[in-house]
């Protein structure tokens, strides 16, 4: 088969904010740029980010850069590097103003400022009270920011490759990243796009569960493609559940809902956070609410006629409040619950939200690999933004708010990074047609005919795997089982068939591929989460149920060559300032 070729100076996987705010730092300096991406840019998944972003502007509540950056790393549960905690906590003020140039649409305080709204974990002077730290498009940020990054790369003539699917990244010999093999996903096409940098931003892999907040285009693709290319994912144990999913179905409420005052109850009608977090309450950390939630269901204190679930209340905020800061949840809570939240409380559980894990990278988008007996090396040419990377700025637990924040600075750092490398390395590489026929080989595995299972059937096992033996709560024994049964089902993986091998937007292919990144994401998960013998962040073990610093203040890396684990030091040495050492962390 003819293969097409296109060369650009950098290639860019994914259209989420990080994808987008590299690339227009690179198309602003006149680099060739191509942004790759299997949907309409505005449909990435940063479309569907709620709450806001955070910044210490002070606009709301007294603030500065330095608390951030101590909520920040408690946040973590302190395995978040601090060098890069305080880079992205001082860089905050400037990519927001940035925003509100790009003209992203904020809601505005009365004095014309932007509208700052309290979310979970933040604080004044160190752990004292409450701030408001979250700038906030009333309850569709995301939607308010990609929206206003596109028009900014449409402007500045980025070149984007729609509906795009991207297979494998090609290196070569000396390990040097040429660019990647994508599918057309219109034609069936392969394009070769060869490029001196490649920047992965393709977000996370909350498809990994069967009940999430993410979009169904949330599979992993780029961290499976860096697990194929020798690299390994960090910190995978790390999943984030968002305490307030819609039950049973996972759509995202926003902890926008109760930072703008309301509140859990459980089946008896009580404010219960106030046991588990008797200062923040309501407003404590992601994986303390998550955890409180959990433990209220199960002593059998949940709400509804199988005890499954509890209550967000917005009802007392008023009408008014609701429509104008919480419009989206309005309309969330009337298409799946036919309910409106201005009236009656909202159902809710915690859901798979997101990866702390990713990519390994530093604060300036760049992949980084540890070396036997040697400091980090840079792997040429390739970066990583967004949450298919691990910088790590969220460590064990990321705060509310922190995401959208990660996005802007680290594609913007990456962006800056790769003009950098542009200047030194100004020719395209020899391409490796080895390294080409490999991903060839792995799409073309897709055209086998015959009688097989379908890659719905084994979709739906691994979701379940995942829910039944990685959650909230976590022990050793569910662990290893889930870690056989990802074993079997990575078995019957060469068994799966399509039914429609056709050309032309044929879909069940994309689904297949995304079948066989997921599998990877989630042996990386399994087996980080059962070596992990401590609970920290996000990651609750009933069996290791304490923090063990003496011992577990490293980060993992799993390595799809023969299932690896190996671990590397937290940076616990800021950039300026003096290190926030792990104490207790209370709420
Ligand atoms: O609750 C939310 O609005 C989610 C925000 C986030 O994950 O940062």
């Amino acid at each position: 088969m003819k293969l097409s070729r296109r060369r650009f100076d950098t290639l860019i996987l994914g259209a989420g904010g990080a994808g987008l705010r590299a690339s227009l730092q690179l198309a602003e300096a006149e680099a060739r740029v191509a942004v790759v991406t299997k949907v309409f840019p505005t449909r990435s998944h940063t479309v569907a980010a709620q709450g806001g972003v955070n910044a210490a502007l002070a606009n709301v509540s007294p603030d500065n850069w330095h608390w951030h950056m101590y909520d920040t790393v408690k946040g973590s549960d302190y395995l978040g590097d601090q060098d890069a905690i305080e880079y992205m906590c001082r860089s905050a003020s400037r990519v927001v103003y940035e925003l509100e140039h790009f003209g992203v649409p904020f809601s505005r305080l009365e004095n014309g400022r932007i509208y700052q709204r309290a979310f979970g974990g933040q604080s004044q002077n160190f752990g004292e009270g409450q701030a408001s730290r979250t700038c906030a498009a009333a309850d569709r940020t995301g939607h308010a920011i990609l929206h206003s990054l596109y028009q900014q790369n449409i402007r500045a003539k980025t070149h984007f490759f729609d509906e795009f699917f991207a297979i494998d990244l090609i290196k070569d010999d000396e390990g040097v990243i040429l660019g990647a093999l994508v599918l057309e996903i219109a034609t069936g096409e392969p394009l070769l796009i060869e490029a001196k940098t490649t920047l992965i931003a393709t977000g996370g892999c909350g498809q990994l569960y069967r009940t999430n907040t993410n979009a169904h285009i949330n599979t992993g693709d780029g961290m499976a493609m860096a697990l194929r290319a020798g690299i390994p994912l960090q910190d995978m144990e790390f999943f984030q559940f968002h305490p307030t999913g819609i039950a049973g179905k996972g759509m995202l409420i926003t902890e926008a809902a109760r930072g703008e005052g309301g509140y859990l109850i459980n089946g008896k009608g009580e404010r219960f956070m106030e046991r588990y977090a008797p200062n923040a309450k309501d407003l404590a950390s992601r994986d303390v609410v998550s955890r409180a939630i959990f433990t209220e269901i199960r002593e059998g204190l949940g709400c509804g006629p199988d005890k499954d679930h509890v209550l967000l209340k917005v009802d007392h905020l008023g009408k008014e409040v609701v429509h104008k800061r919480l419009p989206g949840i309005r309309d969330l809570s009337r298409t799946f619950l036919h309910i409106d939240p201005a009236k009656a409380p909202i159902p809710v559980f915690p859901t798979a939200h997101y990866v702390m894990g990713g990519i390994p990278s530093d604060r300036y988008g760049q992949v980084v690999v540890p070396v036997r007996n040697g400091p980090e090396e840079v792997i040429p040419g390739l970066y990583a933004a967004g949450e298919c990377a691990c910088v790590s700025i969220h460590g064990a637990n990321r705060l509310g708010g922190n995401s959208l924040l990660d996005i802007l600075v680290f594609g913007r750092s990456a962006g800056n990074r790769i003009i950098e490398y542009l200047q030194e390395n100004r020719y395209h590489r020899q391409m490796n047609d080895a390294g080409v026929e490999k991903a060839m080989a792995r799409l073309q595995r897709w055209d086998l005919r015959g009688e097989g299972e379908t890659v719905d059937n084994l979709r739906t096992d691994l979701k379940q795997v995942m829910e039944e033996h990685c959650g909230v709560f976590r022990n050793e024994d569910v662990m290893q089982q889930g870690v056989a049964e990802l074993k079997r089902l990575r078995e019957r993986l060469p068994d799966v068939r399509l039914r429609d091998t056709s050309s032309v937007f044929n879909t069940a292919r994309i689904e297949a591929l995304e079948l066989e990144n997921l599998m990877d994401i989630a042996m990386a998960t399994m087996m980080a989460a059962s070596a992990r013998k401590e609970s920290r962040g996000a990651h609750s073990r009933v069996d290791y149920p304490d923090r063990d610093d003496i011992n577990w203040m490293k980060h993992s890396l799993y390595y799809l060559e023969a299932d690896r684990l190996d671990f590397k030091p937290v940076r616990t040495r800021p950039l300026s300032v003096e290190s926030f050492p792990p104490k207790e962390r209370v709420y």
